[in-house]
């Protein structure tokens, strides 16, 4: 009876851990959502402007371009010269960010995955809003 009662009870410690597993995923998937499908929201409370202005605004300053004037951060100039910004912008302005371009250094050793999509999200809300527009 002892034996049988154990086995029971390991069981119950399995299915709770399987159980606060599956609820993290779902946790952790709510929040990747809401910064890739919701980032006017989520730039609110995330850190976008601030990095931004940090490490960005220096070569990007008001969404310009002072090294390569027409590659500016207007919707128009990320649409014609990001590849993917079409379908995936946040993941297209992520790449960019990542690997960096000609003139544009990378930030992979400087920003962590989290800062890089909330500056990300942060560069695809004011390019749809307009950078000129609070
Ligand atoms: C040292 C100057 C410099 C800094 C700092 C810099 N960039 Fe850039 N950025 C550039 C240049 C130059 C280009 C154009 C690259 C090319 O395609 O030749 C560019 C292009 C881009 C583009 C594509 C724009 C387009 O129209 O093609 C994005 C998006 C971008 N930068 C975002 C950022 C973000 C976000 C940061 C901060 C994490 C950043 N940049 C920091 C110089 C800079």
């Amino acid at each position: 009876m002892a034996e049988y009662w154990c086995e029971e009870s390991f069981l119950k410690i399995r299915l709770l851990i399987l159980f606060l597993a599956i609820a993290w995923l779902a946790a952790s998937i709510v929040l990747f959502n809401s910064i890739i499908i919701y980032p006017a929201s989520a730039t609110e409370t995330f850190k976008g402007r601030e990095i931004f202005n940090a490490n960005c605004a220096s070569c990007h300053i008001g969404g310009n371009n002072i090294l390569v004037e027409h590659k500016t951060l207007e919707k128009e100039a990320l649409a014609k010269y990001l590849k993917n910004y079409d379908t995936e912008p946040i993941q297209a302005i992520i790449h960019q960010i990542q690997n960096g371009k000609g003139a544009m250094p990378s930030f992979k050793n400087k920003l962590s995955d989290q800062e890089m999509i909330e500056t990300a999200a942060y560069v695809f809300q004011k390019a749809e809003k307009g950078w000129n527009n609070e």
